[in-house]
């Protein structure tokens, strides 16, 4: 559509020259707006159906730009489309070519309609599908982090706090840990479709319009639950495409957290976990190696998400009512984040799904640096009725006369135990043991293997 000197028709006989090149290359979105081109056909159609329903257009019309935007959206999906930078963005372009298909028909499909009311839409419907896939693959991934906590409902590890043994775990305890992480993250994403699902079209410029529209007709039709209120805040909002941006960034944080674990996990001196051959490299030079990448790129992508959330804020910051061209940098940086948030979600389920526990190392650990001196301080306090604050210092003793031993706690005899504190009695070895104290921890929440099972059976029902 485009003429010989570049000026665009789409705009009128207004601009009686071209845009300089520079122009032209700072202005056009196609190279990134084509992602929208089934939302801005979809929406299209709507509005087509509507301004025929309403008498604004002829029926024979509305056919004709029915049929047109079906097959503009063939060729689209057939990889046989012409792009013009001239004509800037996937509106002008799919108009363009409707023109070429159904002739002066396709003029009146933007009756009652501006690309302010028209990007608004689509790009809301856009960050909806990628809510309802983002979410999908969530719950993929909360199914493999269930499967492994079952599995492993009674594998013990040592529960780290500042990365220093703290006290024993189980391994399934610790999965279900994410579990809960992802399942606020699935929440903040159902919370930003409720409010993002509102239609735009129909706010036209930023005014509204003097057809007799019928703006419910194409919020059903979009499955909108109902049209936006207010045309002004209408076209110029994109709350939308920040909090999904917020909540990609989020989960982004819980899954550089979990990828951090298996990076240290999967070093030599922890050997907790070894990633499966499809979810590592190796070196080029050091053939020992075997490389966490994928954990390793989960990790780091958080930055471009969380990147492209400033970013948005950023664009939209002082922004006057209502559209500014400032908001066609809304979609570069949630295309990017939705695309890596995606990607990191499947690689963290399939590194879940494959990895391999090594039972044996993470119960080693577990008993070392004096992990199950909680249970020996609760021992004295439930056995001999000490105050919490005293049974803490007694122990605090035992682990200093067991560190000059060199041994654990569980390896002082009873007389030295008894040297510190008189009242203790061969009892006491009971809890000593890492076993026994993670399946003391009963309480709601806590991290016995029994707790672990009823809460896999109880999110695995909540899943189904
Ligand atoms: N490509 C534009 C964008 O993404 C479409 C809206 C253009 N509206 C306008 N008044 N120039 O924001």
């Amino acid at each position: 559509m485009a003429d010989g000197n570049g000026s665009n028709k789409l705009w009128g006989g207004r601009f009686a020259g071209g845009p300089a090149a520079i122009m032209e290359r700072i202005n056009a979105s196609i190279d990134f707006d084509r992602r929208l081109y089934a939302q801005d056909i979809a929406a299209s159609k709507a509005h087509c159906a509507m301004l025929v329903a309403t008498g604004i257009i002829a029926a024979a019309d509305g056919e004709a730009i029915d049929r047109g935007l079906d097959q503009v959206k063939a060729e689209i999906e057939a990889g046989d489309f012409a792009i013009d930078p001239a004509l800037e963005d996937i509106h002008m372009h799919v108009e363009a070519r409707l023109a070429q298909i159904v002739g002066d028909a396709a003029g009146r499909l933007h009756t009652a309609r501006s690309r302010n009311d028209q990007v608004a839409t689509d790009f809301r419907l856009w960050v909806r599908d990628t809510i309802d896939d983002l979410d999908a693959a969530l719950a993929d991934l909360q199914h493999a982090l269930l499967e492994r906590a079952e599995e492993h409902a009674a594998t013990l590890m040592p529960g780290f706090t500042h990365l220093q043994v703290a006290q024993p775990v189980t391994f399934g305890h610790h999965l279900l840990a994410y579990v809960e992480m992802t399942a606020r993250d699935r929440g903040r994403l159902a919370d930003a479709r409720r409010r993002l699902n509102e239609c735009p079209l129909g706010s036209a410029a930023l005014a509204g319009t003097s057809f007799p529209i019928d703006r419910r007709m194409t919020a059903a039709a979009l499955g909108f639950d109902r049209p936006t209120a207010n045309s002004l805040d209408a076209v110029s909002d994109r709350d939308f495409a920040l909090e999904f941006l917020s909540a990609a960034s989020l989960c982004a944080v819980h899954l550089s957290r979990l990828a951090e674990e298996l990076v240290v996990w999967s070093s030599a001196q922890f050997r907790f976990v070894a990633l499966s051959d499809s979810f590592s490299t190796g070196s080029s030079i050091m053939p020992q190696k075997r490389n966490p990448d994928a954990a390793e790129l989960i990790r780091a992508k958080t930055g471009r998400i969380v990147g492209a959330l400033n970013a948005l804020l950023m664009v939209m910051k002082g922004l006057p009512l209502a559209y500014s061209k400032d908001m066609q940098e809304d979609k570069e940086p949630t295309f990017d984040a939705a695309d890596a948030v995606a990607l990191c979600v499947a690689a963290m389920a399939g590194m879940v799904r494959d990895l391999t526990v090594n039972d044996a190392a993470m119960a080693a650990a577990a008993g070392t640096g004096f992990a199950t001196a909680t249970d020996l301080a609760d021992w004295l306090v439930q056995n001999l009725n000490m105050p919490f604050r005293r049974a803490h210092h007694v122990t605090g003793s035992l682990v200093k006369l067991a560190e000059q031993r060199g041994c654990d706690l569980a390896d002082l005899s009873l007389a030295d135990m008894r040297s510190v504190e008189g009242g203790i009695t061969e009892a006491v070895f009971d809890v000593l043991t890492v076993e026994r104290s993670v399946a003391s921890r009963r309480s709601y929440g806590g991290t016995s293997p029994e707790r672990v099972r009823e809460t896999v059976a109880a999110w695995k029902e909540r899943l189904a």
